[in-house]
Parts: C-alpha cells; sequence; structure tokens
C-alpha cells in the first residue's frame, strides 16, 4: 500500500461504486430484483467462503450490508468487496446475514431490496449465490432484531460480527436499524481479510491475467511517450491497451505523472505535458474481472536516462529485486518492508548526500491484491501459497523534482514466489529498447 508517513500523503481508498442506481426502497418483495455480476464466482465456490465465515463466528450473527456507509464515494456508498466475496453481487441496500445458532436452511439469508433494479427476479439471485433463503429486505430489521433477541429477554453472550472501520466504528446502517443495546459487538474485518487473503485457482486466473493486462498496459505507455504529448494522452492508450486485454475498467483512477508530478503519490489529474530530460511515472491497473493489477513503470521521456536518473533507477529497482527475491511463505510483508528499506539504506552511497535514500521511501512497500486494489489483510500475517501483493519501492526527492517507483504483483508460491506483471520491461536496458520501439 502507499501507506505515507505524513498525513499530507495519506492515500485515498480506491473503491468501486455500486453499480446499482440509489432509488427509494420498496417494499414489495416481488419487485425485487439483483444486479447480475459480469462474472460472478460460482455458487459452490460462494457457499464454501460464506461456510467458511460461519465457522469463525460461533453461535453469533454477522451482517454483511451490500454498501459501505462510511465509504462514501461522491455522496454514494461504495460497494462492499465483502459482500461481493460472499455473494458474487454488487448491489445496494442489501444485506448478507449468517447466523451461527440458526437452523441450517436458514444459517443464511440474503436480503434485497427492490431497488437494485437491473436484471432478473429474487429467485436469479437465488441461483447466483446459492443462497436458498432470500427474502425482502425492508423485514431486515424485524428478523435481525429477533435473531439477536434485542425485542425480548437478550440471550447473554449474543455476540453480533460487523465489519468495522479503521476507528472501530461498525457499519452506521445496521447498527441505526437494529436495537444493539446489550449486545456484545465484534468487529468481522479481521475473519474476512483471513478468508479472502489465500486465493483460490479461480481467482488466481483472473489475478494472473488483471497483471498482465496491467503490464502489457504499462509498456504500451513506454512505447507511445514522447516530449510534447500530454499525459492524458498516454492514460488513453494505456487504457486501450487494458480494453484490448478484456479489462474495460481500470482498478483505480489511473496515476500518468511526468516530472514533479511523480511526487504527489495518488497523483491522477495527467494534465500536464511530458517534457524532454524529465521521468515519466505511470501506476495504472487493469481490472479484470472483478480483479485488480496494479503495476508501476517509471522511465525517460526522453528515451534515456541520465546518469542521475539512471543511478536513482538502478537504486529502486536493486531495492525492489532484494524484497521480491525474499517472498516466500512464513515471510511477512513488515519483514519484508525492513528488507527493502535496509537494502536501500545500505546501497545508497552518496547519492542522497548525508542522508541515505531511505529518507525518500515515503510509503510502505506492499499492499495485497484481489477484488479491491488494496485488498484486505492483517498486520504481520506470515504470508502462504496463494497471496497475491504488490511489492513498490520508491524514491520521491522534492528538491530535484524526481519520484521513482518501481511496481510489481507477486504470487507466494510454496517454494517462494512469482512475478505475474513481467510483461513491463524493467531494467534499465530493457526500457530503454521499449521506448526505441516508439509506435
Ligand atoms: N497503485 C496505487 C496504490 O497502490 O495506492
Ligand atoms: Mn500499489
Amino acid at each position: 500500500m502507499l501507506e505515507t508517513r505524513s498525513a499530507l500523503l495519506v492515500q485515498l481508498p480506491l473503491l468501486a461504486l455500486a453499480t446499482a442506481p440509489l432509488m427509494a426502497q420498496s417494499n414489495s418483495c416481488e419487485s425485487a430484483v439483483v444486479a447480475a455480476p459480469e462474472m460472478p464466482a460460482a455458487p459452490d465456490v460462494l457457499a464454501a467462503r460464506r461456510s467458511a465465515l460461519l465457522e469463525t463466528i460461533g453461535s453469533g450473527v454477522a451482517v454483511v450490508p451490500a454498501t459501505s456507509p462510511s465509504r462514501q464515494l461522491d455522496g454514494y456508498p461504495a460497494a462492499s468487496s465483502d459482500f461481493e466475496y460472499l455473494t458474487g453481487l454488487e448491489l445496494s441496500d442489501a444485506w448478507l446475514v449468517l447466523s451461527g445458532s440458526a437452523p441450517d436452511e436458514n444459517a443464511v439469508v440474503l436480503y434485497l431490496s427492490g431497488n437494485a433494479a437491473t436484471e432478473g427476479p429474487m429467485a436469479e439471485a437465488g441461483a447466483v449465490t446459492g443462497i436458498a433463503d432470500v427474502r425482502c429486505f425492508s423485514d431486515a430489521p424485524e428478523q435481525l432484531a429477533a435473531l439477536l433477541r434485542t425485542d425480548g429477554p437478550s440471550t447473554p453472550g449474543t455476540k453480533l460480527f460487523l465489519a468495522m472501520g479503521m476507528r472501530g466504528v461498525p457499519d452506521a446502517d445496521v447498527v441505526a436499524a437494529v436495537d444493539t443495546a446489550g449486545l456484545e459487538i465484534q468487529n468481522l474485518r479481521p475473519a474476512l481479510a483471513r478468508l479472502r487473503v489465500v486465493k483460490d485457482e479461480e481467482e488466481l486466473a483472473r489475478l494472473r491475467r488483471a497483471a498482465e493486462v496491467s503490464a502489457l498496459g504499462a509498456a504500451q505507455g513506454m512505447r507511445s511517450a514522447g516530449p510534447g504529448l500530454g499525459e492524458a494522452e498516454i492514460q488513453a492508450v494505456i487504457e486501450a491497451e487494458f480494453r484490448a486485454g478484456g479489462a474495460p475498467e481500470t482498478s483505480f483512477p489511473s496515476i500518468v505523472a511526468s516530472g514533479s508530478n511523480a511526487l504527489e503519490l495518488h497523483y491522477d489529474e495527467n494534465i500536464s505535458t511530458l517534457t524532454d530530460g524529465e521521468l515519466l511515472l505511470t501506476d495504472v491497473g487493469a481490472e479484470y474481472a472483478g480483479y485488480a493489477g496494479d503495476v508501476t513503470r517509471t522511465y525517460p521521456i526522453s528515451g534515456t536516462f541520465t546518469d542521475r536518473q539512471r543511478e536513482l533507477y538502478e537504486l529502486v529497482l536493486s531495492t525492489q529485486e532484494a524484497a521480491i527475491d525474499s517472498v516466500r511463505p512464513g515471510v511477512t510483508i513488515e519483514d519484508l518492508n525492513r528488507i527493502a528499506r535496509e537494502h536501500m539504506a545500505g546501497h545508497s552511497g552518496d547519492l542522497c548526500g548525508e542522508e541515505t535514500c531511505e529518507v525518500y521511501f515515503i510509503h510502505g512497500l506492499s499492499h495485497h491484491l484481489g477484488l479491491d486494489v488494496h485488498d484486505p489483510g492483517l498486520p504481520n500475517l506470515p504470508l502462504a501459497p496463494g497471496m497475491v501483493l504488490t511489492v513498490e519501492p520508491g524514491i520521491y526527492i522534492p528538491a530535484e523534482g524526481i519520484g521513482i517507483r518501481i511496481e510489481d504483483d507477486v504470487l507466494v508460491t510454496p517454494d517462494g514466489h512469482e512475478v505475474l506483471s513481467t510483461a513491463a520491461p524493467k531494467s534499465v536496458s530493457a526500457v530503454e529498447a521499449e521506448i526505441a520501439k516508439s509506435d
């Protein structure tokens, strides 16, 4: 994650909007319809995910809303990728309720509203999700209260599990809808993160393609860039390559930052003109079948690195290689961060004056990839086969207007790792050769 040390540089969450428009809630169950996802996971895969989550809540009750009111984008609640992970659906005004003490046939209930109007009736939701018990959203608060017995004598120790935000605040619409007095509310997020962080074969196939298409887009950017062109033109050719590769959406707003624009970690205005002698940083991601790629390359607009640019670039590159070489089961992202920083500090020479260049490495090294570009993970969770993470060191020197970042997408394998984004050239010679191919 581009987690910054500076409050000014704190990242904005990169989230997808719910696909369904927000409309007034219908009281009629019969009008409830669902948004059919492009490529939902198979119902048995979704059912296995829900069963695994059920095992973590004991006799408690978990509610997963379809949107996260606490994560608003332009006034719209952001779609919850937790809900999508467990149901295959992208909706607004829907809840998934898991109950550890309900009879098996009612242990998983999907509440849908009539306002997620796109395709198909409630029965379709049952078929897509594999959930037999699909009910009307307007009944959800009352039925949840009954399940939790907040409308009667409370059951000692009844636990309500909700995903909580950074400040431990649970999803507001659930708490507002149900009297939670006397209930023990627990954070569902760690259990969700533990599940989501290890990808199954289907997810890995999507992530592989997302990384490959992202890298192909980055390489296309290299072949297209040159002095006098606009950053937006490079963005356009990169995103056209994504579309040609079967990925019509980006996994986050493309960052095409020339010169000192690269000092702003999430610069995405892309309004400057490429200038001879400067570097261009592209940090771009294709979303393939719902899954996110995230690849950064930095290269000379002229086609050839200056000595200074090359020396800094090679320090970032060797730092990235040291970290990638260390990716294997059992290692943590914290370990990788330390390895990268020690490498950069130890190999800076006098490149950054009296300081080491590590002082200019102002963000975190890695984040997990999945349905979200910043997919859930847990601090200090040892890496395990099936996890996919970015490795993205950088050096940002404001006094020189230089920002350099190199980012690849890396799969953890039983024996070590596999880099999924090799289609984007990376060594100095390979980068300069790719730019020379100009098309
Ligand atoms: N690629 C943008 C980020 O990792 O925040
Ligand atoms: Mn990233």
